[in-house]
């Protein structure tokens, strides 16, 4: 028999590499998407065999972490062994937008997929996608000792989530465990967060179809780490006998500004011709500088990272010029080929 996996936010970056990574060792893998208005499953189409294939092994189901219903229906249908929780509003500045949302959904959400499974009477492992966010001001090196100072509402849904989780363990003995991961980032990277807006921008810019790219705080120093080596460590948290909490993190920072440098200078560009510096991308609060200690992954779990700073900027800026070249040329077009 093989193991069975349940995915909220299979959409996104981390859903979509989550399920390569579980189909690839032999799970079948059900993914929770939200109903939206245009199609919203560009990155797992390449893998999604269609279900009346007889081997397909990846399914994906209407619901909403704002409904209770829709979780606990999915939670009996499909009895999976390990629960990823990565649904959320994730996008920090945004959630100073929408506040209410966001809390509804990073934060009750993840209270309510827990409770789902208590009363759904499945005995799944979950994993709750924690954040680095939760840190905020908290001085560096973070790690799982590090008290939470969050500086944003997306943050504090954060820390709700996590204690929650923590909470469920505790009074239910249920097997939960948080991943707190820094900042990973890769081709298929929402294309409002930093350093896919730098990458895509430098793809255009060299090919003559934008001159200018507006950034808020080039000061902001992050852990930036490659998305498919951080759904590797989501897998190994929930492998353990026991559950428990980990930093997932590369230990190297860079700022915003270094990012930028890099990118452009990776396509023979100066990047002071292009940039410009627009108030309106600045958060009212920010977090100055994450970098984790991930040294407990790495004893525990054998967890590492392979892809650093100078790889992952050359990686994510020659997918967008491909991109960009594909969708020039009419090919059918692939977000990370
Ligand atoms: P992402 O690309 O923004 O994906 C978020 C996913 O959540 C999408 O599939 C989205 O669906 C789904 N979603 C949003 N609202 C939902 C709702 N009400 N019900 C069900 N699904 C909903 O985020 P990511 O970068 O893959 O991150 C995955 C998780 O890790 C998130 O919880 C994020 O907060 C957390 N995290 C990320 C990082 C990072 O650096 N990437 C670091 C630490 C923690 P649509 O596709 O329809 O929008
Ligand atoms: N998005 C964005 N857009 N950020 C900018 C810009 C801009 O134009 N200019 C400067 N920044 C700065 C932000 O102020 C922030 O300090 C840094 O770049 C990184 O911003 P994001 O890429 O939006 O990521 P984040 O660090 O706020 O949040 C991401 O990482 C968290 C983990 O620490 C998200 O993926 C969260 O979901 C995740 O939890």
């Amino acid at each position: 028999m093989s193991a069975t996996a349940l995915i909220t936010g299979i959409t996104g970056q981390d859903g979509s590499y989550l399920a390569e990574f579980l189909l690839a060792r032999g799970y079948t893998v059900h993914g929770l998407k939200r109903r939206s208005s245009s199609f919203n499953t560009d990155r797992v189409d390449r893998i999604d065999v269609h279900p009346r294939d007889p081997d397909a092994r990846l399914f994906l189901h209407y619901g909403d972490l704002t409904d209770t219903g829709s979780l606990v229906r999915l939670l009996r249908r499909t009895e999976p062994d390990e629960v990823y929780n990565l649904a959320a509003q994730s996008h920090v500045r945004v959630s100073f937008d929408t506040p209410g949302h966001t809390a509804e959904v990073t934060g009750l959400g993840a209270q309510r997929l827990l409770e789902a499974v208590r009363v759904a009477g499945v005995s799944s492992r979950i994993y709750q996608a924690s954040s680095s966010e939760m840190f905020g001001a908290a001085p560096p090196p973070q790690h799982e000792g590090t008290p939470f100072h969050p500086r944003s509402p997306y943050g504090c849904a954060k820390v709700f989530a996590y204690w929650t989780a923590v909470n469920y363990r505790e009074a239910w003995d249920m097997y939960v465990s948080n991943g707190i991961l820094f900042n990973h980032e890769s081709p298929r990277r929402g294309e409002n967060f930093v350093t896919r807006k730098i990458t895509r921008a430098v793809a255009r810019i060299e090919a003559g179809i934008q001159d200018e790219l507006f950034l808020g705080n080039l000061d902001a120093v992050r852990d930036w780490g490659y998305a498919p080596e951080y759904v590797a460590a989501m897998w190994l948290t929930l492998q353990p006998e026991r559950p428990d909490d980990y930093v997932v993190a590369t230990g190297e920072a860079h700022t915003v500004r270094e990012f930028v440098a890099a990118a452009f200078d990776h396509v023979g560009l100066d990047w002071q011709r292009y940039v410009r510096v627009d108030p309106r991308y600045y958060r009212p609060a920010e977090v100055d500088v994450l970098i984790g200690d991930a040294g407990k992954a790495r004893r525990q779990l054998g967890w590492q990272p392979k892809t650093l700073f100078t790889d992952l900027v050359r990686i994510m800026v020659d997918a967008d010029r491909q991109l960009l070249d594909d969708e020039r040329c009419g090919r059918l077009v692939r977000i990370d080929r």
